[in-house]
């Protein structure tokens, strides 16, 4: 019996199976029902009493080894087996997988609409292949009003009265919004906007806005004012504070131009600010009666007032880029270092 033990202990040792296939063969021919380890348990029964301990001592032993060697190759030969499969070594670490990040600009968009809808604003979106109507002509811009000029404007078909151009503006979508909707309207207008205009570190021809509007009875140049200041403070801080200086839109009355204290330089001048310790954000005013006219609303009854500022100004502020160009340029270098929040 000892003789078949250690033939047995031999075989294990050597063993090297090509296939799952030996690997049974071998586990039959020792554990199966006519197996050789098998026929050894039988015949421990009739063993000399004093041999008996050492004797289960080893065949129970030798059980295991049978087993941990089945195991072992088993194991061993399902993972080539797979490996041959895909051609890949699946016992290897994984990879760094990068999942991305929204980019920057879409980071500051919804931070400026998220504040916005606080204060009671909704989203609303338009077209950005626009007609003349929405982009100019119901907000009280004259056909040859110098204005247009200001806006230096992308034609697409300029056959009829109502030329189809590239919005330049997302004022146009508060037109529509006038258009079927009645007052109150409590608005905030994102899109892209497209502007004729040479490419620099300050200016691009394609940008984001976010336009708001406000209509309702009652709407006072107060409430303008306060609205625009909780929104800056939200964006830039408690401390932030605002000026307003006059200025000219065709479709507001009056007209201002909203600059924030520069968090560059805390107000003492540098050259972000050019000096002034104020940086100008948004135009904004109180809306034309003109405007209200041409969208249906009786501005005997209404007024409102309404804003616009340009994304990638906001950023730029945020973040102090210096170069607007890094925000269309998608370098990946760039752009992982916005971690704004995933999807
Ligand atoms: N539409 C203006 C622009 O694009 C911004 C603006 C909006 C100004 C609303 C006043 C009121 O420059």
């Amino acid at each position: 019996m000892w003789d078949t033990i250690d033939n047995l202990k031999k075989q294990l040792d050597n063993f090297q199976p090509q296939t799952v296939a030996d690997v049974e063969a071998l586990r039959v021919g020792i554990l199966g029902k006519k197996g050789s380890l098998t026929r050894l348990f039988e015949a421990f029964k009739d063993v000399d009493p004093a041999e008996k301990k050492e004797l289960g001592k080893q065949l129970n032993l030798l059980k295991n080894k049978v087993q941990e060697t089945v195991d072992r190759h088993r194991e061993r030969l399902a993972a080539t087996a797979a490996q041959n499969i895909s051609g890949d070594d699946l016992t290897k670490p994984a990879g760094l997988i990068h999942t991305g990040s929204r980019h920057p600009i879409a980071i500051v968009q919804r931070e400026i609409l998220d504040i916005f809808r606080k204060m009671g604003f909704s989203v609303e979106e338009g077209p950005e292949i626009e007609d003349d109507w929405h982009v100019f002509s119901a907000l009280n811009f004259a056909p040859d009003h110098p204005a247009r000029d200001m806006q230096d404007t992308f034609f697409i078909n300029t056959d009829s009265d109502n030329p189809v151009l590239l919005r330049t503006h997302t004022s146009s979508v508060q037109v529509r919004t006038m258009e079927k909707q009645k007052p109150p309207i409590r608005v905030v207008c994102p899109g892209r906007v497209f502007r004729n205009e040479a490419i620099s570190a300050r200016a691009h021809c394609i940008f984001h806005q976010v336009e708001g509007l406000y209509i309702d009875e009652k709407v006072s140049f107060a409430d303008l004012k306060q609205s625009i200041l909780l929104f800056v403070r939200e964006m830039f801080g408690a401390s932030a504070k605002i000026r307003l200086r006059p200025s000219y839109f065709p479709f507001t009355e009056p007209s201002a131009e909203v600059d924030v204290n520069c968090n560059i330089c805390g107000g003492a001048g540098c050259n972000i600010c050019k000096n002034t310790g104020w940086l100008e954000i948004m135009g904004a005013g109180m809306v034309d009666p003109n405007v209200l006219k041409a969208s249906g609303i009786d501005p005997e009854k209404f007024s409102g007032f309404a804003f616009g500022m340009g994304v990638e100004r906001i950023a730029m502020l945020k973040w102090q880029v210096r170069d607007l160009r890094l925000y269309f340029e998608n370098d990946v270098r760039f752009l992982e270092q916005f971690q704004g929040g995933l999807l």
